[in-house]
């Protein structure tokens, strides 16, 4: 879903810097979605059960590949909370409007891609090599009741529809690569 969701910010972005106005709205729904999906299920998800549990199992919690993720988390953090100071709130965008928006959303978009590629790399395989069957069980329990409860709430039923709306918005172009 993040992934999807950066591609169609990238296409948005471009519009922004052609100079196309439509956007402007747009850009407060792409917050929502990075402060509200990024920060509050992908990060609170990792900070608060995967990587204690990796770090249980012996890791490291501050440096080697725990310590890039956490470093990663609050850098992105960082960039989200830029991201939406810098959308304009007023309907006349300057040019140094679009430049720093622009700025800023390339720089987070390249950011949470190389963060999830490294996720995927060095993190997820973690998780089978460092811990026993037990704490295993045990972390997956967790992670099911996280994803549970925030079904319950609708939650990620409501970021879903908003991914969904963002994508139809900005459809994957004949030139892009796969979602
Ligand atoms: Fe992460």
């Amino acid at each position: 879903m993040i992934a999807g969701v950066l591609d169609a910010l990238e296409r948005c972005i471009d519009l922004v810097e052609r100079g196309d106005t439509h956007p402007r709205e747009d850009m407060a729904r792409f917050a929502v979605f990075l402060k509200e999906f990024v920060q509050l299920v992908h990060y609170e998800k990792e900070e608060s059960i995967l990587l204690p549990a990796l770090a249980h199992s012996g890791m490291s919690w501050d440096s080697g590949t725990l310590g890039d993720t956490h470093a990663d988390h609050r850098m992105e953090c960082h960039l989200i909370e830029s991201f939406d100071a810098a959308r304009p709130r007023v309907a006349r965008w300057s040019a140094h409007h679009r430049r720093r928006l622009a700025g800023v959303g390339r720089s987070l978009i390249t950011l949470l891609r190389d963060h999830m590629a490294r996720e995927e790399r060095s993190l997820f395989p973690a998780i089978g090599q460092r811990l026993r069957a037990g704490a295993y069980s045990d972390l997956a329990g967790s992670l099911w009741r996280f994803d549970q409860a925030r079904e319950a709430d609708g939650h990620v039923e409501t970021m879903r529809q908003l991914a969904r709306s963002l994508l139809d918005e900005y459809p994957p172009q004949s030139d892009d690569r796969d979602l």
